[in-house]
Order: structure tokens, then C-alpha cells, then sequence
């Protein structure tokens, strides 16, 4: 189900009120508006329902660590303010975003100031219902690829996403749906939004997290419920170009799509350029699962 919401009745958090989309105003001295200096999460939830909820608040705190903003918000107050989002804007399928910024000062600083309070921010929107688990209804995704032209520290969920935004507009220039991104030497990073699986030969393999890439908490949740089933090989390794095009299988994988089959890549056919019966294995798999984390 999607969730028409208006300006006026999206109830949002700010800074520890509750209070309409409209109404939520923050400085523009804000440093993450100014620097992107911030940490965000995206948490599905289906009829209220949480996917993975503590690896993302987890995976929130780790970034914060790494940026050094100190807020001391445990695992149940994340809980309650996913909780009232998702009561107050009429529950459904509801993709959860927090952003915490380091705050406000009232000049403009690189250094990190001493003593500004960090401003968080949190809302709902609506996102599209499980997906059919069916290879011919499943929304298929063409995309291309380029080089790898962000940071050297994407294992961070930083706010500062315009490499990511320029890699993922390339797409829509194309008229295709994604940019899978490989390094300098040719390996294959991720996605501008996703991280990316392939399938060879039955074995299941994703690019090993290093500063590269994010750790998806869907990548991590799928890996481990593969992992528990036991039929496929799974492997966590350097995945170069030409495996890549020569792939049986190509997935994108984030928390709003779950995991989705690419058809083509740079205009050729992924495999047989259908979707391929591993990856309706795999989101079976997952979506009987999903709920455990
Ligand atoms: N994107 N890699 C990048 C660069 C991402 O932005 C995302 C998620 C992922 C997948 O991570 P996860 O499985 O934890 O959602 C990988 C989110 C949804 C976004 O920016 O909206």
C-alpha cells in the first residue's frame, strides 16, 4: 500500500517534538546543510512491522562514532520514535529515516565545534509493498556502470551523498535504473543506493566489505539467511569486471527494494537477460526471514 501524504499531515521528529512536515525548521547554520557533517538510516517497516532494526540503529551508532558526534540515544528511544512515526502516519509500508547531524553553531567552521547540541531528525514515507515474489511480475532493472569517483570511506552512511547522487542521476540520464560502480582497479564496489550480489555457476558471491562500500544491513541480513540455509555457496571476495558481465545472475540489494534482478548491464544481456531462479530462491528465502532481525 502506498501512503498519500501530504506536507501538512506528515507527522515528523524533530529534535525530540513531534510536529507536521511543514512546521520542521532547522538553522541554516546547520552543519548538515552546510558540510552534509551528518549520519542517516532508512529502516523498512510493513504494517508495522521493523526489518533489522538493531543492525540499523547499530550500524547508525557506529557511524556517529566514526564522526565523532556524541549522542547518547539508545536502541529503545530509536524504537519508540520508529514506534510513533509509524502510529501517527497511519502505519502501512513505511520507510523509517533518521538523520542525525553534528548541530548548529552560529559561524561557519570546519573544525568540529565544541558545544552544539546534534539536531535529529526523523520521518515516514511510503514504500512499495513486499515485492511479488514471481519472475515475471518482479520489477527488473537495467543499469549501467562507470568508475568509482566517490570517497574512500563509503563504509560510512554519511549524509554527504552528492558522489552518490551524481553516480545514481548517470542512471536516469541512460533511461536506466542503476550505476554499478567499480574501482580503479576494475573491481566492482556497489551501486549508487544498493550493494550488489552476482550468481555464477550456482555460487552466490558480493564484493568483502572494506571502506568502499556500505555494510547493507539487506547484504548482511541475506548473506546470513543464505548462509543458515546451507543449499548455496556463498562467498564474500574481490569481484572483478569481467565476472561481472559474465554473470549468470546480477541482484541489487537495500533495505526499500530488498533484492532486485538486473536484466541488463551497459546495454547486454545480464545471463539469458531474464531473471534468473536464484534470485527468486533468494527472496523467498528472505522474505520468510526478514522479520527475524
Ligand atoms: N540506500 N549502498 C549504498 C550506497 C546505499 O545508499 C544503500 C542504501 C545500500 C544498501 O544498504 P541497506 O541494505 O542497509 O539499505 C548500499 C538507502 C536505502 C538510501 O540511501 O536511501
Amino acid at each position: 500500500m502506498w501512503c498519500l501524504m501530504t506536507d501538512a499531515n506528515n507527522i515528523v521528529f524533530l529534535n525530540g517534538q513531534y510536529m507536521p512536515l511543514s512546521e520542521a525548521k532547522i538553522s541554516p547554520m546547520d552543519r548538515g546543510f552546510l558540510f552534509g557533517d551528518g549520519i542517516y538510516e532508512v529502516v523498512p517497516s510493513y504494517n508495522t512491522k521493523l526489518v533489522g532494526f538493531a543492525l540499523h540503529i547499530q550500524r547508525l551508532k557506529d557511524g556517529l562514532d566514526a564522526i565523532g558526534i556524541k549522542l547518547y540515544m539508545g536502541l529503545n528511544e530509536w524504537r519508540e520514535i520508529a514506534q510513533n512515526l509509524m502510529d501517527k502516519n497511519g502505519g502501512g509500508n513505511l520507510g523509517l529515516y533518521f538523520h542525525v547531524s553534528r548541530g548548529a553553531d552560529n559561524k561557519r567552521s570546519h573544525a568540529f565545534p565544541e558545544h552544539i547540541q546534534a539536531t535529529v531528525f526523523a520521518y515516514a514515507f511510503g514504500i512499495e509493498a513486499v515485492p511479488l515474489i514471481n519472475k515475471q511480475n518482479v520489477k527488473q532493472f537495467r543499469v549501467t556502470s562507470t568508475e568509482d569517483l566517490r570517497w574512500k570511506r563509503c563504509n560510512i552512511k554519511s549524509t554527504s551523498l552528492l558522489g552518490n547522487v551524481m553516480h545514481f542521476q548517470e542512471s536516469r540520464n541512460k533511461g536506466v535504473q542503476e550505476t554499478l560502480l567499480f574501482n580503479q582497479s576494475n573491481e566492482l564496489t556497489e551501486a549508487s543506493a544498493c550493494n550488489v550480489f552476482m550468481v555464477k555457476n550456482g555460487v552466490v558471491i558480493t564484493p568483502a566489505l572494506d571502506h568502499q562500500l556500505l555494510p547493507g544491513i539487506t547484504r548482511c541480513m541475506l548473506l546470513d539467511i543464505l548462509r543458515k540455509e546451507g543449499s548455496l555457496q556463498v562467498q564474500e571476495r574481490v569481484v572483478n569486471m569481467t565476472e561481472v558481465r559474465d554473470a549468470d545472475e546480477v541482484w541489487l540489494t537495500s533495505s526499500s527494494k530488498e533484492i532486485v534482478p538486473v536484466v541488463e548491464l551497459d546495454g547486454q544481456p545480464v545471463g539469458n537477460g531474464t531473471v534468473g531462479d536464484i534470485w527468486q530462491f533468494a527472496q523467498l528465502l528472505y522474505s520468510a526471514n526478514k522479520y527475524n532481525y
